[in-house]
């Protein structure tokens, strides 16, 4: 038996498996040293109450016979569905039930979604993006086209900054730049899609930090995405599920190749491979749509982008290039002259004991730049933020 070669084409760690070495590391030679992280982009905040009482709820549930769940429906309860089609209908976006998979958050759809696509397609991948999408293709060793990210385009790639691709990998509000694309930009790449038979990924993890009403929170807010895209969208930064697991992934009928549903290969792809989400956990996941959730839900995000503005402004205040963190909990700086990413980490782990993520981790365009996370707790930013602050004024 031989080893999947494609593997070795990898770099040697994932990129927040290396960040969290380094740190520890440091950590370890240096003791007392308070050491804040807005590295990874992992919460802070709790869970709400609106969600903690339905997960306890759900827990009272499963400890009665007559209430009790085993294997539940792979693609997700219908009461979640439900929930997430009302979601998007107040959008003015409209989705059936089964065109709704729930999943354990974003990151696993995303790298599994390539088993229903042929092998020998191109994959077309922004640079810099998060991680995951590269690796996953690089994992299969599909044939990969970069998009070229850049401060000329403002970390928004057009299908003229690349060579092409029939699975277009979209981030927006984008990781790792916190930009976002406006409703002409992604007009323009459904267009492209629809022409050239191309199916665009959309990552929609972040949708939930848009705060200009003009931006576009769904692909399937642009016309013409029925037939060429899938949208992943993740509990994970709106409600605090990253250590919980939660998504879900929108696979319309419409999105036909080779006279096949995409979602029909899905489904057969997902009832054979995953098992579902935990009940209580969609019970918390199905919370955050009530009007309370809601609520709960607008207030963490509103507390994260306020940690965005004290970054940003911190940043402005020293005059560093930068994009994001208005309606993205990321913001891109461009690192000072004579830095590329990792000497930058290197010196505000050692000098000022705070983590962010070294651009070039997410792509070679990445390099020289550098992502701050906003979902460290406030007392940390308004803290790093000095830090930094005193260090480079
Ligand atoms: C990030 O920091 O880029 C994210 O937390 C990674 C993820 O969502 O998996």
């Amino acid at each position: 038996m031989n080893i999947n070669t494609n593997y070795l084409n990898l770099e040697e760690s994932y990129l927040f498996s290396t960040i969290a070495r380094k740190v520890n590391e440091f950590q370890e030679a240096n003791k007392d040293a308070k050491v804040i992280r807005l590295g990874i982009g992992d919460v802070t905040l709790p869970l709400t109450n609106s969600v903690v009482s339905a997960m306890q709820e759900a827990v009272t549930e499963m400890s009665n016979s007559e209430t009790f769940k085993g294997y539940g429906p792979e693609q997700g309860y219908e009461f979640l569905r439900t929930a997430v089609k009302e979601y998007y209908g107040r959008k003015n976006v409209e989705l059936a039930p089964d065109e709704i998979f729930i999943s354990d958050g974003a990151k696993s759809d995303l790298g599994n979604i390539l088993d229903v696509f042929e092998l020998e397609g191109t994959s077309l991948i922004p640079n810099p993006v998060y991680p995951t999408y590269l690796d996953t293709n690089v994992m299969l060793g599909r044939k990969i086209n970069f998009l070229n990210g850049n401060e000329n385009n403002n970390f928004l790639p057009m299908p003229e900054d690349g060579d092409g691709g029939d699975l277009i990998y979209l981030c927006s509000p984008n990781n790792p730049t916190g930009a976002t694309y406006t409703r002409d930009q992604l007009q323009i790449w459904v267009d492209y899609a629809n022409k050239n038979g191309s199916v665009i990924l959309f990552d929609s993890a972040y949708e939930t930090f848009i705060k200009d009403d003009n931006l576009p929170t769904s692909i399937f807010e642009i016309e013409g995405a029925r037939t060429c895209a899938i949208e992943f969208c993740s509990f994970s930064k709106t409600a605090g599920f990253t250590g919980t697991r939660c998504g879900y992934t929108v696979i319309p009928h419409d999105l036909v190749l080779n006279g096949t549903k995409v979602n029909k290969l899905w489904l057969r792809r997902q009832t054979t491979k995953f098992n579902g989400v935990p009940y209580i956990i969609q019970k918390g996941a199905a919370a955050v749509f009530t009007e309370q959730g809601q609520k709960e839900t607008r207030a963490n995000v509103a507390y994260y982008l306020e940690n965005a503005k004290i970054i940003r402004e911190a940043f402005t205040e020293l005059g560093f290039w930068f994009v994001g963190g208005d309606n993205s909990p990321y913001i891109w700086i461009k690192c000072p002259a004579g830095y590329d990413s990792w000497q930058f980490f290197d010196k505000l782990l050692n000098e000022a004991h705070v983590v962010g993520t070294p651009g070039v981790g997410f792509g070679s365009n990445g390099q020289g730049y550098f992502r701050i996370s906003a979902f460290g707790n406030r007392e940390n930013v308004i803290e790093a933020t000095e830090r930094i602050k005193k260090l480079f004024r």
